[in-house]
């Protein structure tokens, strides 16, 4: 783009150029993102050093033992024949607590029946506590079974319970009524495992299941594509407009006199070592434009009106300058590679601020 069409460009409205724009997404996605990564690093880490046996919520589960069934069985066919309809997949013998118990399994759901009798199963709070009893080694008391209310992770069949250990680490049994398995031992510890994973996986979702492929992730792996895609077209449009400030990729100019005029045309200081951008030689050693960005283009303090032979401008100095003073050649002193020339403060301001020792 010419100067004269990026000066139209910059005068029909308040649009930002392009890699500006790019530019302040890629650094909220890096911000973002860097925070995620931050958050891997810290919990990978923390796994490595904890020791697994330390999170696990299984330190007072006992095996569950085989027992022997003693009761007669009723015939299955009248129970078959009731649930025939919904497409029987399996019948199985099971028990609890030493009973025999059929687990029926249809296209449509699975039942619990007591075998002798084919009557529905369910517990009392006396048999739910010497299930998790059953369950328990620890040297804690369990509490009376307590009915959840609230959704749980587990996969059951009917209203949980839960019972709560008083041992050193807070084990807590959790029961499904409906079956009388005992779905899992969580203690203070593995929640703190849970909570690593959570973060870890990005698995802010309760009802999410640890998984690899959540919106989440997606999302994440989306913005991840855009900030490196992006981070490509800024180095290269950084290349391309020479705003590169690498040390080894910055040339010395040609030795010469960069003579500095006040705002009012009276000659104020010379330069003869020019190295970086104008900004750099004119601060070497001291401070007298005053900065807010260091050089970043961003700021808009350090701007100078080239008395002659003004550079084009570049995104910088269209997203900072007006198109007036874009016309008078006034441009960023910091985006601009020093080479003898005449240039004049634009401010008041910048001359107040330039130290008087120099004036
Ligand atoms: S120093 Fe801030 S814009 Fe140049």
């Amino acid at each position: 783009m010419s100067f004269s069409n990026k000066l139209n460009a910059s005068t029909t409205g308040s649009k930002r150029p392009i890699s500006l724009v790019l530019q302040t997404l890629h650094k909220w996605l890096g911000l973002i993102l860097g925070l995620q990564l931050f958050i891997w690093i810290v919990t990978g880490l923390t796994f490595n050093l904890i020791d697994e046996p330390f999170l696990d919520a299984n330190q007072y589960r006992t095996a569950e033992k085989a027992s022997s069934i003693s009761t007669a069985l009723a015939p299955t066919a009248s129970l078959l024949q009731i649930y025939q309809a919904e497409g029987i997949i399996e019948l199985k013998l099971t028990s609890v607590l030493g009973r025999a118990v059929y687990t029926l399994t249809t296209t449509q759901q699975t039942r619990w029946v007591w075998a002798d009798s084919l009557e529905p199963l369910s517990l009392t709070n006396a048999e739910i506590l010497t299930l998790a009893k059953e369950s328990y080694s620890g040297p804690g008391e369990l509490s009376t079974p307590q009915i959840l209310n609230r959704e749980t992770p587990f996969d059951a069949s009917g209203p949980v319970v839960m019972l709560t250990a008083s041992d050193e680490v807070g084990t807590r049994i959790y029961i499904d009524t409906a079956s009388g398995t005992v779905l899992a031992h969580q203690n203070r510890q593995s929640d703190l495992k849970d909570l690593l994973f959570m973060l870890h996986f990005m698995d802010y979702s309760p009802d999410n299941g640890i998984s690899f492929n959540h919106l989440l992730v997606q999302l994440v792996s989306i913005g991840a594509l855009f900030l490196g895609l992006s981070g490509i077209y800024i180095l290269g449009h950084k290349f391309h407009q020479g705003q590169l400030s690498l040390p080894f990729l910055r040339r010395k100019t040609a030795i010469g006199k960069l003579a500095l005029y006040t705002q009012d045309a009276q000659p104020l200081a010379e330069f003869t070592d020019l190295n970086g951008t104008y900004l750099e030689s004119i601060n070497q050693g001291q401070e007298r434009l005053r900065t807010q960005c260091g050089g970043g283009g961003r700021c808009g303090l350090c701007k100078l009106r080239f008395v002659e032979k003004p550079p084009a401008p570049n995104d910088y100095d269209l997203d900072k300058l007006t198109a007036t003073e874009l016309t008078q050649g006034i441009r960023l002193s910091c985006q601009h590679e020093a080479s003898p020339s005449k240039l004049a403060l634009v401010t008041k301001a910048q001359h107040r601020y330039w130290p008087q020792s120099e004036h």
